[in-house]
């Protein structure tokens, strides 16, 4: 807990998820520029609204990644040991792990996830299709160490890490994951990650700017749980939603810019915004495959294999841990 969510428990009756979500929003408001972490759009609203963006015609990852693991899955089933355990990082609605289990004899899918009810039926689900299968979802913050079932231990270990959540990550923290993710797998564990590529920068600022405007809502919907849960009082129609391609830092940048001079209450504090000052929410790193390999290196993975769809928008790669 830090300092504003310590204050803040004391003045207002809120679970410590709470208490945590109203320190980091007043710390990060108060900040210059000002920002939001990423990690507070995923209320249910939020879900649903990232499963509608996967979906858009002008978002290709999702798709292109389940392209390249159907096409691929032959191949990616001949390097994966009999027996072997898959360890999803960050577990989430999406088919793609379906798709992996379907190719792949594995003998159990541990889904890693913080929400624990949406692990239970995401869990039952699954068990119904694949009632060979050992499901045991862990309950946790994958960025941070932590334990895997007993029941996978002398298994072999797969990690799988979709949807390149790598490139929400600074490069810093991306380093730390797969070091961590080295650390918890272990030794000869092998791991199938999805990265995002760099590209041509209209279909990268489309992808995160639809038409239909459903990453506009996405990126909204984060006031409109400050007003909820918090108290806020942001006027939407005073913020609009801009995705931004950075190329010195190879990066897609979301950010919600306010329309006017404008004050915003939250729990106490006042926030003042210029016209045209930015709320920088959210990064989306694209790679190049030469600087992802060495990314993995550093970390103390080997690419093994790499794979493209035909226009080399998106990749996948199969590391061994060194
Ligand atoms: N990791 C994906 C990406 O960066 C998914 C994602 C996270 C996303 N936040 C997003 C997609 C916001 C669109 C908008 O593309």
């Amino acid at each position: 807990m830090n300092v504003h969510a310590a204050a803040l428990a004391k003045a207002y009756p809120f679970d410590e998820a709470t208490s945590a979500f109203a320190g980091d929003v007043i710390g990060d408001l108060a900040r210059h520029p000002k920002r939001l972490s990423p990690k507070y759009f995923y209320d249910a609203t939020g879900s649903e609204l990232f499963e509608q963006i996967t979906v858009l015609p002008e978002y290709y990852p999702t798709r292109t990644e389940l392209g390249i693991l159907r096409d691929r899955g032959d191949e990616i089933a001949a390097i994966i040991p009999g027996g072997a355990a898959l360890v999803e990082f960050g577990a989430g609605a999406t088919p793609t792990a379906r798709l992996l289990l379907e190719h792949c004899e594995f003998a159990a899918y541990v889904p890693v996830a913080i929400s624990g009810d949406f692990l239970k039926a995401q869990a039952d689900g699954l068990r119904k299709d694949f009632p060979d299968l050992g499901i045991y979802p862990v309950a946790a913050d994958f960025t941070t160490p932590f334990a895997l079932p007993e029941a996978v231990a002398t298994m072999p270990k797969v990690g799988f890490f979709p949807g390149s959540t790598l490139g929400n990550f600074e490069p810093s923290e991306a380093l730390a994951f797969l070091r961590s993710a080295r650390q918890i797998l272990g030794h000869g564990a092998q791991m199938i990650i999805g990265v995002d590529l760099e590209k041509d920068e209209r279909v990268l600022y489309d992808a995160y700017n639809d038409a239909a405007g459903v990453t506009a809502r996405f990126n909204l919907n984060v006031l409109v749980r400050i007003n909820r849960e918090l108290g806020g009082n942001f006027d939407l129609s005073g913020f609009t939603h801009r995705s931004i391609y950075n190329r010195d830092r190879h990066r897609i940048e979301m950010h919600l810019i306010s329309r006017k001079a404008q004050t915003v209450r939250i729990l106490g504090n006042t926030f003042a915004f210029r016209p045209g000052e930015s709320i920088h929410t959210e990064n989306s790193y694209k790679y190049s495959l030469p600087r992802f390999t060495a990314l993995a290196r550093s970390a103390g993975w080997t690419v093994r294999e790499s794979w493209t769809d035909a226009n080399t928008m998106f990749s996948v790669h199969a590391l061994v841990a060194d």
